[in-house]
């Protein structure tokens, strides 16, 4: 069974774990090995992802199955706006749902938030056709310069969708 929840700091090295091997699956045809390393080493650092966690305006959610965590997203808000900077699910644990539920954990940290916006790598077919058939649109190009590799990046949004209780 998977159970959603937001991370705690005793947490870190399992959502390491996930990021690192699913930024190897997603990322490995088009980075290389020493880039990929330099932001599991950098942008995951056990220090990076502590803060987060602590931070009151950012939302750290995982997934488990059972003990194991096999999910996580990284969201922040800033007024209305929802930014989802992470969302890696394990290779073996996709396509199972995770993803939506992690999406749908994060509009409901942020309660008032009307509209959800991030960025994806435009080689990164899975996730533009994940975010696609959940309705992101398209609304900007961006580049960034990922330790000496420039990769371009669709800025996705869409309406955050609130069932009126
Ligand atoms: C993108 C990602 C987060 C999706 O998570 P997931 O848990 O596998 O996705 P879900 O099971 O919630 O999928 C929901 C829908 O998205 C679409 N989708 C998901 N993965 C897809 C794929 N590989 N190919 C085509 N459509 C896909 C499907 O329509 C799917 O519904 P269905 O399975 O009923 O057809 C996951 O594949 C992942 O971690 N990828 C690597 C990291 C990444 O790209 N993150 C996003 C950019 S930062």
């Amino acid at each position: 069974m998977i159970t959603i929840s937001e991370a705690h700091l005793s947490d870190v090295s399992a959502i390491k774990n996930v990021l690192s091997v699913t930024w190897q699956d997603t990322y490995r045809s088009f980075l290389s090995d020493s880039a990929i390393e330099s932001v599991t080493s950098h942008w995951h650092a056990p220090q990076v992802l502590e803060n987060e966690i602590e931070r009151d305006s950012t939302f750290v959610g995982i997934a488990r199955s059972g003990k194991d965590v096999v999910a996580m997203i990284t969201a922040h808000e800033n007024e209305d706006l929802i930014f989802v900077s992470r969302l890696y699910v394990l290779p073996s644990f996709q396509r199972r749902g995770i993803g939506i539920t992690l999406l749908s954990a994060s509009y409901s940290a942020f309660p008032m938030a009307k509209r959800v916006k991030l960025e994806v790598e435009e080689q990164n077919l899975v996730g533009l056709a994940f975010y696609r058939k959940l309705g992101f649109a398209e609304v900007d190009r961006t580049e960034d310069d990922v330790f000496g590799i420039l990769l371009h990046s669709i800025v996705m949004e869409r309406e955050i969708e609130r069932n009126a209780a």
